[in-house]
């Protein structure tokens, strides 16, 4: 796919992931890897307004194009390709659930079988630092390379997958988890989980999962 094509699925994605009610506003960015590097949301520009000549290329060691100025957040983006060779698409949001369980400073447990989706048992919340901050993308860093969707604390979500409707599909997936969580938490603070067995099954399930997914 050119540049254009990537540039237009990111902006698709981006109004999809509004449509879905995972995000408002100009918070959240999406990239896609590309040549070495990625091509990557402008900064603090609402979704509905942007274009692919909008959408910017930051190269490998982080310089990007004269003119144009990538998401704050390109550093954890970049930082998800260099230790995630498995991910071509990140996406992050300050979806509600998932931001409202940051706050708690909580990982979300084996509350149910879907968060093996994510390749790990739980999905991790990595402690807070400032947006756009090189501390966060470090925290990114530990996170990312233990499970493929992670909240950030009192900030949101990052979910990083093969491509942009899996990433999409998966931050959408966490979101609901998410939401499960703080109802089963509101009832009972102890929330069963599965036991490692279990999950262990799923998660040999999922390699397979995966694939029905449009690539
Ligand atoms: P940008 O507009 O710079 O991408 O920032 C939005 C955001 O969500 C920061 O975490």
């Amino acid at each position: 796919m050119n540049r254009i094509e990537l540039s237009q699925q990111i902006i698709d994605t981006c109004l999809e992931m509004t449509r879905l009610g995972l995000n408002q506003g100009t918070a959240g960015n999406v990239s896609v890897r590309f040549d070495n590097g990625m091509l990557i949301t402008p900064t603090g520009i609402p979704y509905e307004k942007l274009t692919p000549e909008h959408i910017v290329y930051v190269a490998e060691d982080g310089t990007f194009e004269e003119g144009k100025l990538p998401s704050s957040e390109w550093l954890f983006h970049l930082t998800c390709y260099q230790h995630r060779p498995d991910m071509n698409a990140v996406v992050h949001n300050h979806a509600i659930n998932c931001a409202a369980v940051s706050i708690l400073n909580k990982s979300i447990p084996a509350i149910h079988y879907m968060i093996a989706a994510s390749g790990a048992t739980e999905i991790p919340c990595v402690p807070y630092a400032t947006f756009g901050s090189s501390r966060l993308a470090k925290y990114v860093e530990e996170g990312i390379s233990k499970s493929k969707a992670i909240l950030l604390q009192h900030h949101g979500l990052i979910a990083g997958e093969a491509n942009l409707d899996k990433a999409l599909w998966l931050a959408h997936e966490v979101e609901v988890l998410a939401d499960l969580y703080l109802k089963a938490l509101a009832i009972n603070p102890d929330v069963p989980t599965l036991d490692d067995a279990s999950m262990q099954v799923v998660l040999e399930k999922f390699k397979s999962y995966g694939l029905r997914v449009e690539k």
